[in-house]
């Protein structure tokens, strides 16, 4: 079965008023109700995945595994031998006709972070590669993402809207959060929205212009697409989902009700210098003995490596145009 881009469009969009009406009753009714509706959303998302099954990019399982030496393009080993993980990676990757080489998305994020095998060149290679497909000697290589992990990062897109990952705000930053001096919203759960905006607008002094950073995903990427799941991997606590269930415009209506006294100065996308920046935070980060050091002793290896990792994906996502950075400057009347 073949659908087209409007129909499956259209599908979300009644699916999130679905959503929208079952979060306003989850707010005013008992956990039984909450149950009945979580069994819900899994027979829907079960139905739903069947059926746009078409879009899954798998690659066929009869091919063969890549070679070592092409991977070793865009990966690095970080010892001589391949480690368990990297050969895992290698083992569930495959090649098929057309010179693709598919790679699974899980396993190199888990090779990653095991320590395994860092990417060579991330700004070079990331985003092509999360956007569509990089080209290594001749070949294309891909990720495909399982679906077990759509249906994950769908079903966590939806649930976080009716639960607050129970973060103060205060604490809720990673090593990149603090990189700048703007309020972000991605640590705001969904449900926190209303309260957090009219909190920030009554806190502001009145005239001076104040600044809010807001991450959206690209407006046509829907939840059913694979990039969907490369796109969500990092939006985990702290960070919240918000960039998946809110929009520019949304936020820019909840700043305009506050008693109408809040006049929006600018609204600019930021995309470009912010994936700048964060490739540069993240080279320091992963690269700078010292902080290197701190972060290891306060975090762990493995979540040093995750927030490395966490960096440059997410500079990379904004420079495959599959998130949008907005700087939103505002003042109080
Ligand atoms: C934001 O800027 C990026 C980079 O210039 C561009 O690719 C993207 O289309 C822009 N998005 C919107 C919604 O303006
Ligand atoms: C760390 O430095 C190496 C060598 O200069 C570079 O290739 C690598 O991309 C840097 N790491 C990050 C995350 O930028």
């Amino acid at each position: 079965m073949r659908l087209s881009k409007s129909t499956l469009s259209n599908f979300e969009d009644v699916f999130h008023q679905v959503f929208a009406s079952i979060s306003f009753s989850v707010t005013t009714s008992n956990s039984s109700r909450l149950i009945f509706l979580v069994s819900l959303c899994f027979t829907a998302l079960i139905v739903s995945l069947l059926l746009f099954r078409g879009f899954v990019r798998n690659p066929s399982f009869s091919a063969t595994p890549p070679d070592f030496s092409v991977l070793q393009r865009i990966l690095v080993p970080t010892s001589s031998r391949w480690g368990l993980s990297s050969s895992q990676l290698v083992a569930r990757s495959r090649v098929s006709s057309h010179r693709t080489i598919w790679l699974s998305l899980d396993a190199l994020v888990h090779c990653i972070i095991s320590g395994d095998v860092e990417l060579r060149h991330p700004p070079r290679d990331l985003p092509d590669l999360l956007r569509s497909s990089v080209l290594v000697d001749g070949s294309d290589v891909r990720l495909y993402v399982h679906l077990f992990h759509r249906f994950h990062a769908i079903l966590w897109t939806i649930l976080a809207r009716f639960f607050d990952p129970g973060m103060p705000l205060a604490n809720a930053q990673s090593a990149y959060g603090r990189s700048l001096d703007f309020f972000d919203l991605d640590f705001v759960p969904h449900r926190k929205l209303k309260i957090v905006i009219r909190h920030l607008t009554s806190s502001v002094r009145q005239g001076v212009p104040t600044s809010l950073l807001l991450t959206t995903k690209a407006q046509g990427l829907s939840m059913f697409d694979p990039r969907f799941t490369i796109t969500a991997l990092f939006f985990r606590p702290p960070r919240t989902t918000l960039p998946f269930t809110t929009s520019l415009s949304t936020v820019l209506t909840l700043l305009g009700t506050h008693g109408g006294d809040i006049s929006v100065l600018s609204v600019d996308n930021i995309s470009v210098r912010y994936a700048e920046s964060l490739f540069g935070a993240a080279n320091t980060l992963c690269n700078d003995s010292d902080i290197r050091g701190k972060f290891i002793s306060r975090n762990s290896l493995v979540g040093w490596r995750r927030e490395c990792l966490h960096g440059v994906w997410e500079a990379a996502l904004l420079k495959a145009g599959l998130l949008v950075k907005w700087k939103i400057t505002f003042r109080k009347n």
